[in-house]
């Protein structure tokens, strides 16, 4: 080759390779918006795709919040505005990991899931231990409400105002709130919520409720009540807490979601998980990909279950082990954060496929 032609090359060459990089960047976790992550999926079909959230990962696990950020677009607080969270006494408020977590979500556009109001668990002793009137107890949990919900009005878009007030045969479950005050604990609950933040969605949420059964019809009929005595009330959060042993079938989580928006209600996929007992095989990886690959074509298909979200996102943070003995593996990014079956098997879902 006649060497003016060899130096003109050089250049030519080197702009080619300049374009192949700019072609195929290298992937930002915050950024990364290729139509690939489970976010972007969701964003294309209207959806939303969340996922518990501890704030002390968001801090001290360099790679928890992008992953976070990068692949949902909701989030949940994992336990920072539970009751014993925000107020550990009478005269304390904590409110600064719920506040990180919504300012995370800001930040990063995500829609926040506020849980929970009122709960059995996670009481704190300064109420429990103590004595009350009926009428002091409802004082107490309206300060409570209006503290909260009101604190972050305008910047949850759905609240779990009452977690788990039914028992698994279906009455309603002994707690302090019941006990003090009664089943009005309830109603009252939902309208100090609405008073507070008017424009978040308010739920009641619930497990072993997903499929249909005793509980599922109680469930059923306190929402039907509600609605009936005009409370507001405008939707069932399933949280689906299931495993690749035992799951609800899709037949019966369908038809639950469609009475439930028969009554005008809005239906979440709250808190999914689905734990396998370890040492997790591919076979059960595989079965719990299905498992999760169906409850979201169930959501996707039903008019009224508007958002999925999972109780975290990544095995190394999970509740999980240190409730079920010999069980863990139930989210879909393994404790390296690399992506599980299904983490596929919901990309899959999203985008229409089988
Ligand atoms: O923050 C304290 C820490 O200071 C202390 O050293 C440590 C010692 O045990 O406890 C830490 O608190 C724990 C907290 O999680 C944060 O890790 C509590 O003991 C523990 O009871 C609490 O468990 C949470 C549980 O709710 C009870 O609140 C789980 O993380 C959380 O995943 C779980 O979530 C519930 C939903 O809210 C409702 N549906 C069921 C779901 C699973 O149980």
């Amino acid at each position: 080759m006649p060497r003016p032609f060899a130096l003109l090359l050089i250049p030519a060459l080197a702009l080619w390779l300049v374009s192949c990089s700019s072609v195929d960047p290298p992937i930002d976790d915050d950024e990364q918006n290729d139509g690939s992550t489970l976010r972007s999926r969701a964003d294309s079909v209207d959806f939303y795709i969340g996922a518990a959230v501890g704030a002390a990962h968001l801090t001290n696990d360099a790679q928890y919040a992008p992953i976070l950020s990068r692949e949902f677009n909701m989030l949940t607080a994992e336990n920072a505005m539970k009751f014993a969270s925000i107020r550990p006494a009478r005269t304390a408020f904590d409110f600064s990991a719920a506040d990180d977590i919504v300012d995370f979500a800001e930040a990063h556009e995500m829609a926040v899931r506020g849980h929970t109001l009122v709960w059995h668990q996670q009481v704190p002793s300064w109420i429990t231990n103590a004595s009350w009137s009926r009428e002091d107890l409802l004082a107490v949990l309206e300060q409570h409400i209006e503290s909260v919900a009101g604190r972050y009005r305008g910047r949850v878009v759905a609240w779990d105002v009452v977690n788990e007030a039914v028992a698994d045969d279906g009455s309603l479950r002994e707690s302090i709130w019941l006990d003090v005050i009664g089943p009005e604990y309830i109603s009252q609950a939902f309208r100090w919520a609405h008073e507070a933040d008017p424009e978040a969605s308010l739920f009641y949420n619930d497990y072993s409720a997903e499929g249909l059964g005793a509980k599922s019809d109680a469930v059923y009929e306190l929402v039907e009540g509600l609605l009936e005595d005009g409370v507001p009330i405008h939707g069932v959060g399933l949280q689906m807490h299931v495993s690749t042993e035992f799951a609800p079938s899709a037949a019966d989580v369908a038809t639950n979601i469609e009475r439930l928006g028969e009554l005008g209600l809005e239906v979440h996929i709250t808190e999914m998980d689905v734990r396998i007992p370890l040492p997790a095989s591919d076979a059960e990886l595989a079965q719990q990909a299905d498992v999760y690959q169906t409850m979201l074509e169930v959501c996707l298909e039903a008019w009224n279950c508007t958002a999925f979200v999972l109780w975290g996102f990544t095995d190394r943070h999970s509740w999980i082990p240190g409730a079920f003995d010999g069980y863990g593996s139930g989210l879909i990014f393994d404790e390296n954060y690399e992506e599980k079956f299904a983490y596929d098997a919901l990309t899959r879902a999203l985008a229409g496929e089988n």
